[in-house]
């Protein structure tokens, strides 16, 4: 590959933006993705690379009206009755464990290293699909809502043990243009050569610069306020921990006592 400039590869992660509004055929059905452009983002995926060579990863690509509509339901994210296309980006230790098998093998117990490196092979495969999706002109967005509705998505999907849905990934072409959204600064997520905590003032600091991310319209944005609906003390991520333990282990996939 040529080399880029630094400043020509600053500027292509600046055009990443999270879309979730996709241009529609006119009867607000999804706008088919060529067949070329999806054989080149799916060829991405797989050029992921991968630990202990296993590929410890299945997408779920959703097709018919109504596995889109009932995904968009049991996540709540509306986008991906609308988008080009959707995927659900699944850990999948299952298949690993059939190559062995099918070869006359027997399979280890690992249900913790199962979660850590399925989890890192799907982001990866995942990841590589939107960035390849992005370079042929669509957005995207990452769900993570599928832990709003996991018992639901596992029936529907119909996913046997050693598979758990990390997200849903919708793609299309933007039909709105949102802006550049911040990050925390730097010196508090890159360290040298040992972990350091930053200052309050800096955590201060960041949340001044993170604020915009949560503006809604005219109202100015309150980052704190998203972060405590999500992270505090009866916020979404304790009421998705239970459902989160009960389909690890109907997975198969519970590393901890009962
Ligand atoms: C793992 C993951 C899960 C996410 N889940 C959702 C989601 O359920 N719904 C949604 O609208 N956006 C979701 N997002 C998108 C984030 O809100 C978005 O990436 C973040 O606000 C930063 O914006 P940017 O990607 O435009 O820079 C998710 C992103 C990631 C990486």
């Amino acid at each position: 590959m040529t080399a880029r400039t630094p400043q020509e590869v600053r500027a292509s992660y600046d055009a990443h933006r999270t879309v979730r509004q996709y241009v529609t055929q006119a009867d607000g059905t999804p706008l088919p993705m060529p067949a070329d452009h999806l054989d080149a983002i799916l060829y991405a995926a797989q050029r992921a690379p991968t630990d202990a060579t296993a590929q410890l990863y299945s997408f779920i690509r959703l097709v018919r009206p109504e596995v889109r509509a009932g995904v968009a339901e049991l996540t709540t994210n509306a986008h991906i009755a609308t988008a080009s296309e959707a995927f659900v980006v699944c850990l999948d230790v299952r298949r690993v464990g059939r190559v062995l098998e099918a070869a006359g093998q027997e399979v280890g117990q690992w249900p913790a290293i199962a979660v850590h490196f399925g989890i890192g092979d799907a982001v990866m495969a995942g990841q590589n699909l939107l960035t390849a999706a992005e370079m042929l002109g669509y957005q995207g967005c990452w769900i993570g809502g599928v832990l709003n509705g996991l018992e639901g998505i596992l029936d529907l999907l119909d996913l046997p043990a050693g598979v758990l849905p990390f997200a849903a990934l919708t793609l299309g072409l933007p039909a709105e243009e949102p802006p550049l959204r911040p990050r925390v600064p730097r010196p508090l997520v890159v360290h040298e050569d040992r972990y350091r905590d930053g200052s309050e003032e800096e955590l201060r600091h960041a949340v001044e610069v993170m604020n915009p991310i949560a503006a809604r319209g005219d109202k100015p944005g309150d980052w704190v306020r998203l972060l405590r609906a999500y992270w505090a003390p009866g916020g979404s991520m304790e009421k998705r921990e239970p459902h989160l333990v009960a389909a690890l282990k109907r997975q198969g996939l519970w590393a901890g006592g009962e």
